[in-house]
């Protein structure tokens, strides 16, 4: 592995789960165009989020991870990507009020258009054609022609990113993130929700310290840090085509990064220690998550930290835990163990989506909210137990109103999920669900504060300068 990278070297690898393209031409030639676009994101802004990262792995913040499984062409439009913000933007505050730390704020946005299949075909009516692999590869539609991977949807892709990314640095830094109309927002939420009372006493304090705030001229006129948010982006860097294409080199350091996204992570299917996933992904600069589930062994992943992270530099790894509910304590506690043994410098992060689809008695795919929350608080104690700081969350989310996942306040059932069920993939977090969740995991994160600020257990002081 330790041979030369460049941005194609990927190629002579083996690789897993991406699409073969009939027409080799037409592929090429949307290499070139995509190769000549510019970058969606830059290296500097990549470097910052490192940075805010690095603060994660040393306990002193929190990163918050979240969107759509997939996104999709059908759904592009500006009050979606507006209202998947806003409720990123509502669950960040209760957490930093939670947590009492900053949080990094990371979408799923802006680029997760290519999904990893566990089939690589589908039949229907004694008709098999190719998956669906989301819309940067195929369309959902079951016909030959729609899934047959096309090469020209990348370059849709790439337009919808940068529409979807022009238009979240405009949220960001144009006055919506304002802190007090995040938490008017929150407060609605709170006189609706059947469980209001549950979350009133946060959402009332979090107004006395605005308010406190504001009464010592700490107001989104004088305050940058209140009216304006840092907001980064990420996918999973699964169709190598696509990020190759995007991937410069940094004019301010010379070092290579992938463009497309600040953050990329490796699927839990794609983590192959001597296959492309890895080889490509070694020789950004971005920082890197890497999906690890129950199969996830805690020698391969000191050798996929190794060669992924050769100088351990805090920042670079996020370690995206993904076990399911009641199997955290069996396969997590031998990943924290290793990793501290070998003072590995990465961030903690929970996905409590991935582990815990079901199909329901219609065979629509769902995730109990229970077990989401469970598996957090798994995840919470495990790291509590280990002396290590549990770092972020990685949810999928969704600003709409959908019925995808069972139970919450709301109380979804099985039988509402026809209802709005609109995911091109996993189902997602609504948006009143994905604020519970965040007010539940403050109170977990409010309950830990003693510890996660200032202990000093070996695995600690291993992980801080
Ligand atoms: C995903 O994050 O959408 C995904 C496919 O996850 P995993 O690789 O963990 O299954
Ligand atoms: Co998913």
């Amino acid at each position: 592995m330790a041979d030369l990278w460049t941005p194609d070297s990927w190629r002579k690898k083996p690789i897993q789960k991406v699409p073969v393209y009939p027409d080799t031409d037409k592929l090429i030639g949307v290499e070139r165009t995509l190769q000549s676009y510019p970058p969606l994101v830059f290296a500097g802004e990549a470097r910052r989020l490192r940075g805010a990262l690095a603060r994660v792995a040393d306990g002193k913040a929190f990163l918050l991870q979240g969107g759509d499984c997939a996104e999709s062409f059908a759904e592009f439009h500006a009050d979606n990507i507006r209202d998947t913000f806003r409720a990123l933007l509502q669950m960040a505050v209760v957490l930093i009020y939670g947590a009492a730390l900053p949080v990094v704020k990371v979408g799923r946005m802006a680029g997760q258009f290519a999904k990893p299949r566990s089939q690589d075909t589908e039949t229907r009516n004694g008709l098999e054609l190719p998956a669906y692999r989301g819309d940067s590869i195929n369309g959902m539609d079951f016909t030959e022609a729609s899934r047959t991977p096309n090469p020209e949807r990348m370059i849709q892709a790439h337009n919808q990113s940068a529409a979807t990314l022009n238009l979240l640095r405009a949220f960001a830094q144009g006055g919506y993130a304002n802190l007090h109309k995040v938490h008017e927002w929150t407060l609605d939420f709170v006189a609706d929700s059947p469980l209001g009372e549950r979350y009133r006493d946060m959402a009332d304090r979090l107004a006395e310290t605005l308010a406190f705030m504001a009464a010592c001229g700490l107001t989104p006129e004088s305050t940058p840090q209140i009216r304006e948010t840092d907001f980064f982006t990420s996918h999973e860097a699964l169709l190598l085509h696509y990020e190759e294409a995007l991937t410069r080199v940094d004019s301010t350091t010379g070092d290579w990064y992938d463009t497309s996204a600040h953050m990329l992570w490796i699927g839990d299917r794609t983590r192959q220690l001597d296959h492309a996933h890895v080889e490509f992904l070694r020789g950004v600069g971005n920082p890197l998550g890497l999906k690890c589930g129950p199969t996830t062994e805690p020698d391969e992943l000191l050798r996929l930290i190794d060669t992924l992270d050769p100088k351990n530099e805090a920042g670079r790894m996020t370690l995206i835990v993904r076990m399911g509910a009641q199997k955290v304590e069996q396969y997590l506690p031998r990943l924290i163990r290793a990793i501290g043994r070998e003072g590995k410098r990465v961030v903690w992060s929970c996905d409590p989506m991935h582990a815990n689809t079901v199909r329901s008695a219609s065979g629509l795919k769902t995730r109990p909210f229970d077990k989401i929350l469970q598996e957090v608080r798994e995840f919470f104690d495990v790291h509590r137990a280990e002396g290590s700081y549990p770092g972020g969350v990685h949810f999928e989310i969704t600003g709409q109103d959908v019925t995808e996942c069972v139970g919450g306040a709301q109380a979804i059932t099985e039988a509402n999920l026809s209802d709005r069920y609109h995911t091109h993939c996993d189902p997602r977090l609504n948006a009143k669900q994905a604020l519970e969740l965040a007010f539940l995991l403050a109170e977990m994160l409010k309950q830990n504060r003693g510890h996660l600020h200032g202990s000093d257990t070996p695995h600690d002081r291993v992980a801080c300068d």
